[in-house]
């Protein structure tokens, strides 16, 4: 069976200062930004930086109901999640959930840069919270 999971499509990093975790990357490995976004469905921004066909994606609460938030008090700094690229978002969610899988959106919903997105609970996934990322031409 060929896999679902086409590419990484970003790794994300929770930070508590955006413009220095950018300056950091620019500084540190010449890396510049593609693409900067507020998504307020999250409570968060994210600052894209390419890396070949993938992101590393820079992640900052916005406010302190915003799970980034909740996360940086408890877990503070650090990886946040993976999101592997799918064809078809709602198709892979619906095979993950027909695993047993749990998982924290039952239905795809927006993301930023106009995909569509599902999160996998990190109980199902060995500890990581897993995005599965449909990139919308
Ligand atoms: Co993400």
């Amino acid at each position: 069976m060929d896999s679902r999971l086409t590419e990484i499509d970003h790794v994300a990093i929770a930070v508590r200062d955006l413009d220095a975790a950018v300056a950091w990357y620019e500084q540190v490995f010449g890396a510049t930004v593609e693409h900067r976004e507020f998504v307020e469905s999250d409570g968060v921004e994210e600052a894209l930086v390419r890396v070949a066909d993938s992101y590393i994606q820079l992640l900052t609460p916005t406010r302190d109901d915003s799970p980034v938030a909740k996360y940086l008090a408890t877990k503070g700094e650090g990886l946040h999640h993976v999101a592997y690229r799918v064809a078809n978002c709602a198709a892979a969610l619906d095979e993950v959930k027909a695993s047993g899988a749990r998982v924290i959106d039952d239905t795809p919903r927006p993301g930023s840069r106009g995909t569509t997105v599902a999160f996998i609970h990190p109980k199902s996934s060995f500890g990581t919270l897993i995005e599965l990322v449909e990139v919308n031409k």
